[in-house]
């Protein structure tokens, strides 16, 4: 059995800090705004059907393997990987990919995540009537407003993770999840009492399996893969502050299943409001091609719209709660993102906490604040380290437990917390995940996006 370091790295707490802590990275964009629109623009519930599958046979198997490398090696994703391999520079790249993906995601989900800060005022401001102050706040192609709430939401971030793991990110954590779970039920009980909201309840329950192509199947493989936050490492560098009592397969099984709850309730209430919105005469759907309008769009567009057309006190607290609602989430997993790098920067450069997360801080903060003027940077990065980068990342974690480091190895250290893991049912039907199905339905969805990049550079 592994032994209990007795290096001076942070841990997590408790059970429950370390399982919110993980859905709080895991709960995010993608979930509460992501998530819907796939539905909407996927056929409604056949896509959650699909999605669901993804969840279980590639988004829970490497969930397992990411935070078992990180409790084994207790180390960041590039120590982790050095660790496993002796040193092999081939197996560190894994690592250094998952500290680059963590850098440039995090640089344009802060600029979205500062839209959400943004349009708190926004709505402010407009039920006191300053509409054009509302106006200038809620245009998303104001640069210089654009990074200002960038920059803020980045200085936010910084905060937590200079707290460290049990003061910092698992005490704001712990708080914000279930604030949040609140928030979306209180929301979801309003929206049900205004008209439009069964259209779209009906739409997110009767599956259309018409709808089901290998185009379906791909997104939410990849939707899956970018809301459990896998595949850069976010949860090696979580698992590393496990401690050795906690049973990781039972937590894996929390997140998953917590995120995939959230991102269940997000659709409830985000598409019957969509279908509130276009009873009150907001455009959904594209009069010409009949499609959904982007999934930016839709946020920050459409929905203040309703809340303004709610009006009132009422419309305003709606639409308030509603984009803090969204900065909570991205917030817990905004500091996952960064504590990627910047727990790199802490083991292998021996910087301290501080100055690791305001020097990572800083760098992604500038990279952020020229998306911020220059917003066609979003498409481009979420092409190259969303689309293609954390698929491969998945797939090159599998590849190194699968056949360099061995499953027999990683149940091993399953163990401690799990004492009969071995002998269970799951061991086996894992290993077969992670060296064979896991790996293959990734490389697929690879496959699939480079192919369509390519399409669509010639
Ligand atoms: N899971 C987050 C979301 O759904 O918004 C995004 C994310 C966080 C992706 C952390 C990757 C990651 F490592």
């Amino acid at each position: 059995m592994a032994t209990t370091p007795t290096n001076n790295r942070g841990t997590w707490n408790s059970k429950l800090g370390f399982i919110l802590a993980a859905a709080g990275s895991a709960v995010g964009l993608g979930n509460i705004w992501g998530f819907p629109t796939q539905v909407a623009d996927n056929g409604g519930a056949a896509f959650i059907l699909i999605y669901l599958f993804c969840c279980l046979v590639v988004g829970f198997p490497v969930m397992v393997a990411e935070l078992t490398i990180g409790r084994r090696t207790q180390k960041n994703p590039v120590g982790a990987f050095k660790a496993l391999s002796n040193g092999n520079p081939f197996a560190s790249i894994i690592g250094y990919w998952g500290v680059l993906c963590g850098v440039m995601i995090l640089s344009f989900y802060i600029v979205i995540s500062g839209w959400t800060l943004a349009f708190v005022f926004e709505e402010i401001l407009f039920f006191l009537g300053y509409e054009s102050m509302a106006q200038t706040i809620g245009d998303l192609g104001n640069g210089p407003k654009n990074a200002l709430f960038t920059v803020g939401f980045m200085i936010l971030t910084v905060l937590i993770v200079t707290g460290g793991v049990s003061q910092g990110i698992e005490r704001a954590t712990k708080t914000l999840m279930p604030v949040l779970l609140v928030i979306l039920a209180i929301l979801i009980a309003y929206i049900f009492t205004l008209d439009g909201a069964m259209e779209g309840l009906q739409m997110y329950i009767m599956p259309d399996f018409s709808t089901i192509s290998g185009g379906l199947v791909l997104s939410a493989l990849g939707q899956a893969f970018f809301s459990l936050s896998l595949g850069m490492g976010a949860l090696i560098t979580y698992g590393s502050y496990l401690n050795k009592k906690q049973n990781i397969v039972e937590s894996a099984a929390y997140v998953t299943i917590f995120d995939i709850g959230i991102a269940v309730l997000a659709g409830l209430l985000v598409i019957p409001a969509m279908f509130v919105a276009q009873a009150s005469g907001v455009q959904i759907f594209n009069p010409e091609t009949g499609a959904l309008f982007s999934s930016v769009t839709l946020v920050f567009d459409v929905l203040p719209e309703m809340f303004h057309n709610v009006g009132g006190l009422i419309g305003m607290l709606l639409g308030v709660t509603f984009f803090i609602l969204l900065g909570l989430a991205a917030l817990t997993s905004s500091i996952s993102l960064l504590e990627v790098p910047v727990s790199y920067v802490i083991d292998e450069h021996k910087v301290r906490r501080k100055k690791a997360a305001w020097l990572i801080g800083g760098i992604v903060g500038l990279i952020g604040v020229i998306v911020s003027f220059e917003l066609a940077l979003i498409d481009i990065f979420v092409a190259i380290f969303n689309e293609i980068g954390l698929p491969l990342g998945g797939l090159m974690i599998c590849i190194f437990l699968g056949y360099f480091w061995k499953t027999e190895n990683a149940l091993i250290e399953m163990e401690d917390g799990y004492e009969n893991v071995r002998q269970s049912k799951f061991a086996p039907i894992w290993s077969i995940f992670i060296r064979y199905i896991s790996p293959l339905l990734i490389a697929l969805v690879l496959i699939s996006v480079i192919w369509d990049l390519l399409q669509g550079l010639l």
